[in-house]
């Protein structure tokens, strides 16, 4: 959430990128908030009834216990009645979810706390209180303790607990929903956020050569679509496409001759440009949300036979989005026009990767490319 802070290097000339995601995530999730609030309170139902009153669920096999609490609470709460668990149940699946429901302990059949522990189950949020005799308290207790039952009473109850209590439960069924809420939409926000800040920062690094534009949203849609394909977790995809997004930002720092160069780059050339994935990693290494995609960055110019760079790692002590990444970025600089040349079409870059297969590429990565391109899924 405090991702992403200033962006400072200078050793290639002062870049500062200024990046205040923190004050920018605040206000969307501030608007956010407020559209959620009014819509909240624009709708009643279920959780309310027309007067604004709070709908409850009583359980009771009793008749006239059942209805001696719904005249104690309907001045304040608007009652639903049910003279048996399976009737509850019924209820709930029909005209749920309630933000409270009551249950005695002592029914025929499913007994109060297997009553409450399918409530549980079936709605959440649902604030559960149980209603003993003295002679149920070990059992309301053990209730409490597995079921997660917000409170029990003991029969007979006066009105005033009944409502104290009542009042309790709701009180905590909306700040558990308003907790749920805000952590939901800071979530999605920062989500939103961050890809449409990654993707503006990945076109930034492109468009310092004429001959990258676009690379890095190219590479990564590729690499997302090797990596659904190799199955890969939705958490999983989600790094890789950070990751895929930057995974060059360290070419801020590589002069324009070098990156622009037509011809050969000289031995001292090649080291500057390769030094573009030490500046990406001293870059994110500070932003926590790219703890975890990081390994792409460091890692996507590593070979599988260990005789890339910058750390000569081989086989899986590379980590496998930076394998898959690795494919990704060198297809897409086969097909791209260079200053030097022009680029090559699909199939021969296709036999090129083959033949690096077991050498610079994965084996597994590689297969997978070759199943994607035979199916027409590349372009
Ligand atoms: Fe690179």
């Amino acid at each position: 959430m405090s991702a992403c802070h200033d962006f400072a290097f200078g050793s290639m000339g002062k870049i500062l990128l200024r990046h205040r995601v923190r004050s920018f995530a605040a206000i969307v999730t501030e608007e956010h908030m407020a559209k959620r609030r009014s819509r909240v309170n624009q709708s009643t139902s279920p959780q309310t009834g027309s007067r604004n009153e709070v709908r409850v669920l009583l359980v009771d096999d009793e008749p006239s216990v059942l209805e001696g609490l719904r005249r104690s609470v309907f001045k304040e709460f608007v009652a639903d009645l049910a003279a048996s668990p399976e009737e509850g149940l019924a209820k709930l699946r029909k005209d749920g979810p309630y933000p409270v429901v009551v249950s005695d302990m002592r029914m025929p059949g499913m007994d109060g706390a297997e009553f409450l522990a399918t409530v549980r189950t079936l709605s959440p949020d649902s604030i559960r209180v149980m209603l003993t005799g003295h002679s149920d308290i070990e059992a309301a207790v053990r209730a409490v303790n597995e079921g997660q039952i917000f409170r029990f009473l003991t029969k007979p109850v006066t009105q005033k607990t009944l409502l104290a209590t009542l009042r309790a439960c709701v009180a905590q069924y909306h700040a558990a929903r308003l907790e749920k809420d805000q952590l939901k939409i800071t979530i999605n926000a920062l989500e939103e956020l961050d890809l449409g800040t990654l993707t503006a920062l990945a076109r930034a690094i492109d468009a310092k050569s004429a001959w990258t534009a676009g690379h890095s949203e190219r590479v990564t849609n590729l690499a997302l679509k090797l990596g659904h394909a190799m199955g890969l977790s939705a958490e999983s995809l989600e790094i890789m496409h950070r990751g895929g997004l930057l995974h060059d930002i360290g070419k801020i720092g590589t002069p324009p001759a070098v990156l622009d160069k037509v011809g050969r780059l000289e031995p001292e050339e090649m080291q500057i440009m390769r030094d573009h994935v030490k500046i990406g990693v001293r870059i994110l290494e500070p932003v926590p949300c790219f703890r975890e995609a990081l390994p792409m960055v460091a890692q996507h110019h590593e070979w599988f036979d260990g005789s890339g760079y910058p750390a000569g790692l081989a086989g899986e002590n590379i980590s496998l989005h930076a394998r898959i990444l690795a494919v990704a970025d060198c297809y897409d600089a086969i097909v791209s026009d260079r200053p030097y040349r022009k680029g090559l079409p699909a199939r021969q870059a296709l036999e090129i990767l083959r033949q690096k297969s077991g050498k610079q590429f994965d084996p597994m990565v590689i297969e997978v490319f070759e199943r994607l391109a035979a199916a027409g899924q590349l372009a």
